[in-house]
Order: structure tokens, then sequence, then C-alpha cells
């Protein structure tokens, strides 16, 4: 079994490197436009097989789609990342033609793959990546809530001083300051949140959770990537291994929550068929209306991708 991860930068190599040490497939493979920079982050994992103790087989390529034919999962993470005084909405054009390109390459040689989007702005991209594939809404995902979701646990971890394995949560909406942590959906080992910490300690988590990727990039000058490349990595694996896995995942709704046509953050259960059952929740007014200005946000987003692609249909 084959997992591609597109684009060997921070996110695709820590990506690549979290699924060769699960042996999550038997072959990685990594692909970049950079000449040479696939196949050296490639053999340096690889490097570390006989040490860490793993066997999946790691392999670097620069543009050479023929390498990722068959593609059980495709992983892609290519686009320019955020810097500081970026919103992730900043890269929309640019991002959407590398998506685009390289959807449409994957497509060649794995028509039945399941995609994993995790270039910014997330949510617009996976609807970029859901068109330019014609794939069913079910393979076309984007990787936004188990990063989310991961920065929300860890926070509560360390304001309880316990083990942040230890707290289950969900995320709903789409990846930007309007996401939806739902604390009455959180617990800590099963005793609900709201027992252990107060309503403005809660407040204050939520608050530093949605804004979570713009604390990083402003601390590193660049978006952060071993959270990112783990909850992807997860992912991957999920679909890969068939583990029938609940996560939080960007995926096109048609009806579910009450929204139509939008690419937003839900619970979904993650198997060998992709996305295979999204569960709703039942969310009380307030949470709704959350959650409904969220998508509001991405269909914004979506208009102005809508706008792009029109434009350059007319200069073609
Ligand atoms: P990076 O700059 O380190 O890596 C991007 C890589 O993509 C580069 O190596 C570049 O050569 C490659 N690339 C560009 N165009 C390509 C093409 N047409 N084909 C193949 N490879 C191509 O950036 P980083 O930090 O890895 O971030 C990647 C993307 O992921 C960014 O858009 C970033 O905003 C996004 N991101 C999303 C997250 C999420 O939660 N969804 C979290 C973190 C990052
Ligand atoms: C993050 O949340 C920038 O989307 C990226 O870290």
């Amino acid at each position: 079994m084959k997992i591609t991860v597109i684009g060997a930068g921070n996110v695709g190599s820590s990506c690549a490197d979290v699924l060769a040490h699960q042996d999550a497939a038997s072959e990685v493979v990594l692909l970049d436009i950079k000449e040479g920079l696939a196949e050296g982050v490639a053999l340096d994992i690889w490097q570390s097989s006989p040490i860490d103790r793993f066997n999946t087989k790691t392999i670097g390529v620069t543009n050479d789609y023929e390498a990722t034919a068959c593609s059980s999962v495709v992983v892609i993470t290519s686009g320019l990342p955020r810097k500081p005084g970026m919103s992730r909405n900043d890269l929309i054009e640019v991002n959407a033609e590398i998506v685009k390109g390289v959807t449409e390459n994957i497509i060649k040689y794995s028509p039945d793959t399941t995609i994993i989007v995790v270039s910014n702005p997330l949510d617009v991209m996976t609807y970029q990546a859901h068109i330019a594939s014609n794939l069913p809404r079910t393979r076309v995902m984007g990787m936004a809530g188990v990063l989310d979701t991961g920065r929300y646990r860890a926070f509560i971890a360390n304001e309880l001083n316990i083990s942040p394995k230890d707290i289950q949560a969900v995320l709903m909406g789409g990846h930007g300051d309007t996401m939806v942590p739902l604390p009455r959906f959180t617990t800590v080992c099963g005793v609900p949140l709201s027992d252990v910490l107060s309503k403005e300690k809660i407040g204050s988590i939520i608050e530093r959770t949605k804004f979570g990727g713009g604390e990083l990039v402003k601390l590193m000058g660049t978006s952060a990537w071993y959270a990112p490349g783990s909850a992807a990595a997860r992912m991957a694996e999920a679909v890969a291994r068939n583990q029938k896995r609940v996560l939080p995942c960007c995926v096109k709704l048609e009806g579910e929550f009450g929204l139509e046509d939008v690419y937003v953050g839900v619970p979904v259960v993650l198997g060998c068929n992709g996305i295979e059952q999204i569960i709703e929740l039942k969310l009380d007014e307030e949470e709704k209306q959350l959650l409904h200005k969220s998508a509001d946000a991405v269909r914004e987003m979506m208009e102005v991708l809508d706008s792009l692609r029109k434009g350059n249909k007319k200069n073609h």
C-alpha cells in the first residue's frame, strides 16, 4: 500500500516522517517541484529506519507523478505558508493554482484515491481539490480539526496539569478565527470540562485555540509543521488502515447541520472508503449559530475562488 505526500517542505516532511515511523504503509512517496528536496528528505527519513525500527520505504521524487501511481491516499501540502502579518486567506490565489495542478496530476495516476488537503486556506483548498479531482465528496477532505482540537486539548492539559491523552474533544467549523470549539462535548476522562474548569478559563482556552496558528507564526516566522504533519498523518493512516476513527475533518456538506454546498469541519468516521459517515451531533441554538457563522466565512472565500476561476477561464 502506498501513501503519497505532495510537498516536501515543513508539513510534508513532518507528515512523511510520522507515516514512516508508524509503519502506516509499505511505501511513502514524497513529491516536490524543488529539484532534489523530496529525494533528500525521503533519504533522511529512510536512514532513521534501522535506528527507529520501521519498514515503510520512503521514496522522494521531483515532480514525477508516475511514482505516485496507485496511491491509496494522497496528502497535499504543496503551497505557500503564512508569514507574520498574513492571514490564511491571503494565500488563496497562489495556492489555488498549485492545488489545482497537483490534483489533476494525482488523478491521472491514482483515479480512485482519497485526497487529504492541508494547503491553506484549508476549507477553500479542499473545495478546489474536490472540483479539480471530480472524486465523490467522501474521497476529498481537509485537515484542520485534528490540529485545532490538538491545540485545544494541549491547552486544557496544561491548565489541568494532566495527560492530554485523557482529554476528548470535538471542534467544528472552518479553519480560521471563526472555528467552533465545543466545550459541551469536551470531557476529561468522561467528566464534563465545565466540572473541572471555570467558564472564564474555558473561554480563554477557546480564544487561544482560535488564534493558535497565528501564535506560532509570530514565534517562528512561518506556520507550524510538527502538529500539522502528525494530524495529516493520522488521517491518512485511518484511511489506509481502515481504522474507522472518529475525527473532525473538512468535508462538503449536503444538508448536514442545515448546511448545503459548503466545506467545513465536522466529526466524521474515516475508513478505507474515505469519509464513511458524518456524525450529526445535536447542537444547541448557540452552537448552531456559531457553526453557521463559520460556514458563512468559508462561503465568502469560496466565492473569491469562484471569481478567480471565472477570471482564469476568460483569460484562456
Ligand atoms: P513549505 O514552504 O515548507 O512547503 C511547501 C512545499 O510545497 C515547498 O517545498 C514547495 O517547493 C512545494 N511546492 C510548491 N508548489 C508545488 C507544486 N506545484 N508541486 C509540488 N510541490 C510544490 O510550507 P509548509 O509549512 O509545509 O506549509 C504547506 C502548506 O500547508 C501551506 O499552505 C500552509 O499554510 C499549510 N498549512 C496548513 C495547516 C492546516 O491546518 N491545514 C497547518 C500548517 C500549514
Ligand atoms: C496553522 O493553523 C497556519 O493553518 C496553519 O498552523
